[in-house]
């Protein structure tokens, strides 16, 4: 249980809030580049900030002041030019640093006055990495964007998925950090949901979260297992501070602002053995629905089923009335971590797990159960000694409403029927 004040502070993410100046120290995966294929421009929300994320025609991405510096026009409604983002209403071309690198009557009529009204809009770096479109939003210098592992792995099929999801990011993301719903919601729910009473999955009989740089290790051992058992010495990892990496794909509960919430999902499949080399030439992005016709939330997927968890606990979970217990270690272990930040970079520490050198950045191994089956692969006929992906071959379970030619694209790259 959390006073209404802490609570406050953990879920607030605008600018100038506790938890949105901590936030804005990271870089956040905003979606995926080929979502700028079909228009180079999108209106996004970040943090509770309007802005405007683009791909000039020189390549570059920018991510800026969804208001002209000028005077307040949507620049989701300019276009792009070989550097940057032009106004539609008089024509004012921003860079990507935000400059006001042209204002074309201002310039015809007083050209030598181009450098000194020059201003500025507010804008944000954005790099591409591995399909995902990253932006960085705090205060100078600005840290290195880490480059996961998985990110370097070749010979994959690689997958974005995004969804919209209505409610705040904090309980999103105590769900990376949530080992025993997996025993309910993903196994024992799923057992109702096909109309059956039994048999229930194998219990958790016990937990462990260690801390390490980027986030949490949980180990747990389950009924049938030991401590040998890969899911305890290896674990599974809450990326530190709202993400969630699962051995071949990484979960983020990006702040859309203290109401709403990007879910932005990264999977990589190898292809089965012998079909190497695969270059992917085009990483797909999708939307994942998260309502049917109905109105109801989708309960058919692994992550559908996750989402109806976050905003079944209200738009902003009230952590007054909550009451915690024993599998809630892991969550009230990242609550502390989080307030101990706070307050740690508010006397000028750095926040956790931030990469300054870049060739640390280069490439950051993460604990991983199932690094050999990505990297090495193995071979189709293979796949049934290995229940979750040979289920992943048979269809994505992970988000609803998986795009055809998404999985037409992913049963060409394996060797299967799609
Ligand atoms: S409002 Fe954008 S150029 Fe005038
Ligand atoms: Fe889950």
């Amino acid at each position: 249980m959390l006073t209404a004040e802490k609570n406050r502070v953990l879920t607030e993410v605008g600018p100038g809030t506790p938890m949105g100046d901590y936030l804005r120290r990271y870089w956040h995966p905003i979606g995926g580049a080929s979502e700028l294929d079909a228009n180079p421009i999108k209106a996004v929300r970040l943090l509770g900030e309007d802005l405007v994320l683009y791909k000039d025609l020189g390549g570059a991405y920018g991510l800026i002041d969804r208001n002209c510096p000028h005077r307040r026009a949507d620049l989701s409604y300019g276009f792009v030019e070989e550097t940057g983002i032009r106004c539609n209403y008089h024509g004012w071309l921003m860079d990507q640093r935000g400059n006001v690198i042209e204002k074309p009557y201002d310039d015809t009529v007083n050209p030598r006055g181009k450098e000194r009204e020059r201003c500025l809009a507010k804008a944000y770096p954005v790099k591409e990495c591995a399909g995902l479109l990253f932006a960085y939003m705090g205060p100078q210098p600005v840290p290195e964007l880490p480059i996961w592992e998985p990110f370097t792995w070749e010979n994959g099929f690689r997958e974005v998925v995004v969804s919209d999801i209505p409610c705040n990011w904090f309980q999103c993301q105590e769900n990376s950090c949530d080992p025993v719903h997996f025993e309910w919601m993903h196994e024992n729910w799923n057992v109702r949901l096909n109309g059956k009473t039994a048999p229930y999955a194998a219990k958790h009989l016990k937990l462990v979260f260690e801390e390490f740089d980027h986030g949490f290790v949980y180990k747990r051992v389950r009924e049938g297992q030991t401590e040998g058992d890969p899911v305890w010495t290896i674990g599974r990892v809450t990326l530190w501070p709202n993400g969630f990496y699962l051995g071949n794909h990484f979960e983020w509960r990006v702040p859309i602002d203290d109401e709403h919430t990007l879910s932005v999902c990264w999977f990589f499949m190898r292809v089965p053995k012998g079909r190497e080399p695969y270059v992917q030439d085009k990483v797909p992005t999708w939307v994942s629905p998260i309502k049917d016709e109905s109105g109801r939330w989708i309960s058919s997927h692994v992550i559908n089923q996750d989402i109806i968890a976050w905003v079944g606990q209200g738009v902003i979970a009230d952590r007054t009335k909550e009451n915690l217990g024993a599998s809630d270690l892991g969550i009230a272990m990242m609550r502390k971590r989080l307030f101990e930040e706070l307050d740690a970079v508010a006397k000028g520490a750095e926040a956790k797990g931030t990469v300054r050198n870049s060739n640390v950045a280069k490439c950051i191994e993460l604990p991983n159960i199932t690094k050999k089956t990505s990297t090495e692969g193995i071979a189709l006929e293979e796949f049934p000694n290995y229940p979750l992906l040979n289920a992943r071959l048979k269809g994505f379970r992970h988000c609803a409403g998986q795009p055809p030619e998404v999985r037409k694209a992913f049963a060409d790259a394996m060797g299967i029927q799609p």
